[in-house]
């Protein structure tokens, strides 16, 4: 590892920790005390404010609009459906005020005035700490909820979304910041004119409305995505603030935020102004031997027999009940190189051929039985050690541009976070690597992003017109 701090590309780098809370157990849940805990507004708040005392920078919520199916049937591993994440805000941000809380809400299946409105009101309640993570949402099954079906592939996915971000971009800007009345005296509490008239025609969405809601102290949320195509890659280039991820592994980490960095220059950005965030998990021991043998217990109450079994079948989109768990990867290829059947984890977005051929290589070259497969991808996600060993590998990560922080899953909930808060945050403060205190009051400050991203996005057509290959 490079230890001498003026070698590395980001020498001063400091890492931002988010707490992603995934609504639903992460490990056997036949284990978990308190099943109603995740229905629970009181283990929420416990949760968050958790992560607020460990100066975390927000909280960070998938959204998934179906409950997951597994091969035709409702997967009752992967239990729970998602509550609305902006009502649920709405409440954290009451018993909270520092930290950032960022919803996933996908551009497809939801209507950009509507969509503009419910977030800038969750911006204001929390005084300027909302943020808007960009999905577009790959799967027609998702759609079947919806009357509009599920009716759009990537290229034009990426193309609604744009229409849809700029409408909701339009909206927000449309609200000047002083449109409301200073003083008693004026001649109306909303100066009309400080309101511009958003009128959009586009290819997939038209929009004529008046904004309704004023900026907040940070202006207008905060833009991240989630989306590796190469589409989601330019889409977050162009758009967005911060991008999550799911790559952690160093050199794929590196070349990853390398390509977010060279594509975002080739519109115009300064490229590290992007923050680039990977889910990930942390495992702490008073020694090394203790965080991997409480890491492998983790691992072991995740993945059952049942749940290694889904991991594969979801990827061969077939019944393999009668394959050895502790033998190799099924031979044969599987029947269709589409969209996995079950619903909403792990593979979304993969051709399974590309998949299988990327485990098959692993397994070869390291003689892995399925079991010890699923263990070792399992493993990949998380970092684990002493507080001091994790924190020198993080600070490695982010002064090498691996990735500017993590959205770090805890490992119980509500108190999963302790180990992290306690144990780790005062090993990065001492390295340098994080702040010792909120360096202010809005999700904006507390990322170092400017206060507002008005105007600065362009129409997509200009965008293409103008960019440069870098
Ligand atoms: C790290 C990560 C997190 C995601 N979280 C969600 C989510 O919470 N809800 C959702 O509908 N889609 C989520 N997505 C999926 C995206 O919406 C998108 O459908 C998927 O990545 C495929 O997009 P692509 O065509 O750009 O690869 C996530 C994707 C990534 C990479």
């Amino acid at each position: 590892m490079n230890d001498r701090r003026q070698d590395y590309p980001r020498p001063n780098a400091r890492l931002h920790l988010n707490v992603f809370q995934p609504f639903g157990p992460i490990y056997d849940w036949s284990r978990t005390p308190r099943l109603r805990d995740y229905y629970e507004p009181a283990a929420y708040l416990a949760l968050v404010q958790e992560a607020e005392r460990g100066l975390f920078s927000a909280v960070f919520l998938g959204e998934s609009l179906r409950l997951r199916e597994h091969l035709g049937a409702l997967n009752d591993i992967a239990v729970t459906g998602r509550p609305d994440a902006l009502a649920l805000f709405a409440h954290l941000a009451a018993g909270t005020s520092r930290i950032g809380l960022v919803a996933t809400l996908n551009t497809t299946y939801t209507d950009p005035v509507d969509l503009a409105r419910r977030i800038a009101t969750v911006d204001l309640l929390s005084r300027g700490r909302a943020g808007w993570n960009v999905v577009t949402t790959d799967n027609g099954w998702t759609g079947e909820n919806f009357r509009r079906g599920g009716f759009l592939d990537r290229h034009n996915r990426y193309r609604y979304a744009e229409e849809h971000v700029a409408a909701v971009q339009a909206i927000w800007d449309g609200f000047g910041a002083d449109a409301i009345a200073a003083d008693r005296d004026a001649a109306s509490w909303l100066r009309p004119d400080a309101l511009t008239l958003v009128d959009r025609a586009g290819e997939h969405l038209s929009a004529r409305v008046l904004p309704q809601v004023p900026p907040s102290p940070q202006g207008q949320a905060v833009y991240f995505q989630a989306g590796d195509s190469d589409e989601g890659r330019d889409f977050a280039a162009r758009r967005a603030e911060g991008i999550f991820t799911h790559r952690i592994e160093f050199d794929d980490a590196v070349a990853f935020t390398a390509d977010i960095r060279r594509r975002a220059r080739a519109y115009g950005r300064p490229g590290d102004d992007i923050l680039v965030i990977p889910g990930a998990s942390i495992v702490l021991g008073a020694t090394d031997a203790e965080a991997q043998e409480k890491a492998r217990h983790l691992r072991e109450r995740l993945l059952t027999d049942r749940r290694i079994r889904q991991i594969v079948e979801e990827v061969w989109q077939e019944d393999l009940g009668h394959v050895d768990l502790d033998g190799p990867l099924p031979e044969h290829a599987p029947a269709a190189d589409r969209q996995s059947r079950t619903h909403g984890i792990v593979h979304t977005g993969h051709e399974p051929s590309a998949k299988i051929r990327e485990w098959r290589a692993i397994a070869e070259a390291r003689g892995y039985s399925i079991r010890q497969l699923v263990d070792h991808l399992t493993r990949a996600r998380a970092f684990v050690g002493t507080p001091g060993a994790v924190a020198d590998e993080l600070v490695h990560f982010v002064r090498s541009d691996a990735f500017d922080g993590l959205n770090v899953t805890p490992d119980a909930f509500p108190d999963g976070l302790g180990d992290v808060v306690d144990l780790l945050v005062p090993e990065l403060q001492e390295r340098g690597a994080y702040p010792r205190e909120y360096p202010g009051t809005t999700l904006r400050e507390n990322l170092g992003l400017p206060e507002t991203v008005g105007h600065r996005v362009p129409a997509l057509a200009e965008l293409e017109a103008e960019a440069v290959p870098v």
